[in-house]
């Protein structure tokens, strides 16, 4: 497919990278208004661009990575030249009604929510479309599969979505953190601290992808009675940990709907 992200900043990027490494036969074209810092995406084959409409009608997909109050000049600019193509949009809070009635009914309207770890294919990518639009979407769900997953979802779940999967990013990277932080008041030296962290969930992860079990089950498999987890973890949870985390995301989620 012929690709075309419109916002080539944090997400647009970290899509482009991913598309290039996971799925090079897609060509992808990346725009933003200063392009200097993305120029290095052209060695990998990308084609990058200050102009929105440079080669858009040869485009099959339309990714736009803008910010919202970006969403109507870009629009604007490239409405005129398009039609019948799909525009998968990240901008959170874009309802696919509000999109549609932008783009008009020559296009049809995808809502996305990727995350950054797409760039290492290993995104968490919720995606919602309107039934008329589902043939059509189907290109932008195998599209995602290359990055990761790309669970369909309702479109009323898409904030609860953004905050679970694309804030959630920050808030596994911060659990990191405080565990790295921790290592290093044991005796660990930064470095070390941070690669055994971050291994130790990545482990934990792919544990539960792979045998797609609740967490407690294999929480028991490494808590020994009277052991020095299972003390941790009950210290941990004194203090709050699961809850304030609860906590957290319910205050993203309070947060988007505003
Ligand atoms: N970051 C995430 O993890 C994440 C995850 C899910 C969804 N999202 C959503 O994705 C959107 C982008 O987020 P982000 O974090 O990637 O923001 P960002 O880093 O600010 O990227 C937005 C990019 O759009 C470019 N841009 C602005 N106006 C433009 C125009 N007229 N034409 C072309 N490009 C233009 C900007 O570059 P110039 O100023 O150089 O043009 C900038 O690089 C937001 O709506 C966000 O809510 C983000």
């Amino acid at each position: 497919m012929k690709v075309h992200i419109i916002g080539g900043g944090n997400l647009g990027v970290s899509i482009a990278l991913g598309l290039s490494k996971f799925s090079p036969e897609n060509q992808v074209t990346i725009t933003r208004r200063n392009t200097s810092s993305i120029l290095y995406l052209e060695k990998l084959g990308a084609t990058v661009s200050t102009n929105n409409i440079h080669q858009i009608q040869e485009a099959d997909v339309i990714i736009l990575t803008i910010k919202p109050y970006q969403v109507d000049t870009v629009l604007a600019e490239i409405l005129p030249v398009i039609s019948n193509k799909i525009i998968a949009s990240a901008v959170s809070g874009l309802s696919i009604e509000n999109l549609q009635n932008k783009i008009g009914s020559s296009n049809s309207a995808v809502r996305i929510m990727p995350n950054i770890a797409a760039q290492f294919g290993a995104s968490a990518t919720c995606i919602a479309f309107h039934e008329k639009d589902k043939e059509k979407a189907e290109d932008i769900v195998s599209l995602f599969q290359s990055l990761g997953t790309a669970p369909i979802i309702d479109e009323k779940l898409m904030d609860a979505a953004t905050v679970l999967a694309a804030s959630g990013t920050a808030f596994a990277l911060r659990y990191i953190r405080a565990s790295m932080q921790a290592g290093i008041e044991i005796g660990f030296d930064w470095q070390t601290a941070l690669a055994i962290s971050a291994q130790t969930v990545k482990g934990a992860a792919q544990m539960l992808l792979e045998e797609k079990v609740h967490p407690e089950q294999l929480i028991d498999r490494v808590t020994t009675p009277q052991g020095c987890t299972i003390a941790g973890l009950n210290e941990m949870e004194m203090h709050g940990f699961s809850s304030s985390l609860i906590r957290g995301i319910k205050t993203s989620l309070k947060q988007i709907k505003g």
